[in-house]
């Protein structure tokens, strides 16, 4: 007998990667999704990569009672994997009501109604951005968490919290929270990736859109920053490495392997590039050049962020492998797909 596994955000960038990863690991999946920002003919290109179409359900999980229901009628679940949320770091600053609302009214209103139907199996998509401007680098999960600059960075600061204190309450309960650098790249196929819609707010969709010729010209934010080339250094890791980690996560929790019902991951190479580094790679591996130039600082970009990942090596077993070529690769492979298809 299969697993079931909820997934909520199955149809966005990262849980589609997930979903196809836990198909192909032979977990039954069920997908909630208010499709918000993503679409449902994610579905079938995960049946065209996996052969099996995960089953889908249209919700939105400020509706508790909504959630309440499926998970009356939907039984068997033998843990949750929660993706859903918003993530646009500058509308969250616009609105960070909204962002507060969404991001943790929806994980309260998930957790409550798993409690009531006994789903005591978690994993939580969290982010670096819970480090802040860090102190000392590489990051490890020990290192203290600062307030993040921005409503969105806070809402995954929070929720962390909130989950922390329920695997207290709970000795039932079990989840593994996934720190996630800067996931790039997309599937191998060429059939799901990122769509950001609207004008990007991350680097990589915005070079591959920018090289495609749906943007003018890439804005670089700073080139004065204390860094080998004066740009911001980050972590990127490629999206099907970030989804195995999931899997192993999942694995962990399924099989009770945890030290404590409550745990912290990083998930990242270990590696950090410039912004340049990425232009440059980009063009190299593209053949395409790249219109850009250097402007000021974004507001609230740290210098230099990337991962300690030994953690995540140690207990689950996994380390990230692909390179940043291929990341890059892929993300261009994707992009020249989407634009042809719309
Ligand atoms: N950058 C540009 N031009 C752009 C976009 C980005 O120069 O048009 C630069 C940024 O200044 C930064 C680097 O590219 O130095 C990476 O920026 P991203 O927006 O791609 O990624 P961030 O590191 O800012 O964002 C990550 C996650 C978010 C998270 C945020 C919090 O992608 O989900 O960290 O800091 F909220």
């Amino acid at each position: 007998m299969k697993k079931k596994i909820l997934v909520t955000g199955g149809c966005g960038y990262i849980g589609s990667h997930t979903v196809v990863s836990l198909i192909e690991n032979n977990f039954e999946v069920t997908i909630i999704d208010d499709l918000s920002n993503s679409q449902e003919d994610v579905i079938d290109s995960i049946k065209e990569i996996t052969g099996i179409k995960p089953n889908f359900l249209k919700c939105d999980l400020k509706n508790k009672d909504h959630i309440d229901n499926i998970l009356k009628y939907h039984k068997g679940f033998e843990a949750i994997i929660h993706f859903a949320a918003h993530k646009a770091v500058g509308e969250s600053v616009q609105n960070p009501l909204m962002y507060y609302q969404n991001n943790l009214t929806g994980l309260i209103n998930l957790l409550v109604c798993a409690q009531k139907y006994n789903i005591n199996n978690l994993i939580f998509s969290s982010s670096a951005t819970v480090y802040g401007n860090p102190e000392s680098l590489p990051i490890s999960e020990k290192n203290k968490t600062q307030r993040p600059s921005s409503p969105y960075g806070n809402s995954k600061k929070v929720a962390e919290e909130i989950i922390e204190d329920l695997a207290t309450a709970s000795k039932d309960f079990s989840a593994i929270s996934l720190r996630y650098f800067n996931p790039i790249g997309a599937h191998k196929s060429g059939l799901i990736g990122e769509l950001p819609t609207g004008i990007p707010n991350n680097l990589m969709p915005y070079i591959t859109q920018t090289a495609i010729g749906l943007r003018e010209k890439l804005m670089v934010f700073g080139n004065d920053y204390p860094t080998k080339d004066g740009t911001p250094i980050r972590d990127y890791i490629h999206v099907e490495d970030l989804a195995d980690a999931h899997v192993k996560a999942l694995s962990r929790l399924l099989n009770k392997s945890q030290e404590t019902n409550f745990e912290i991951m990083n998930l990242g190479t270990g590696n950090g590039f410039s912004v340049l580094e990425v232009i440059k790679t980009f063009e190299e591996v593209t053949q395409q050049k790249l219109n850009y130039e250097i402007t000021q600082r974004r507001s609230g970009d740290v210098p230099k962020l990337y991962a300690d990942a030994k953690l995540a090596e140690e207990k689950l077993n996994w380390k990230a492998e692909r390179t940043l070529n291929e990341m890059i690769k892929s993300s261009w492979i994707w992009e020249q797909k989407v634009r042809k298809q719309l």
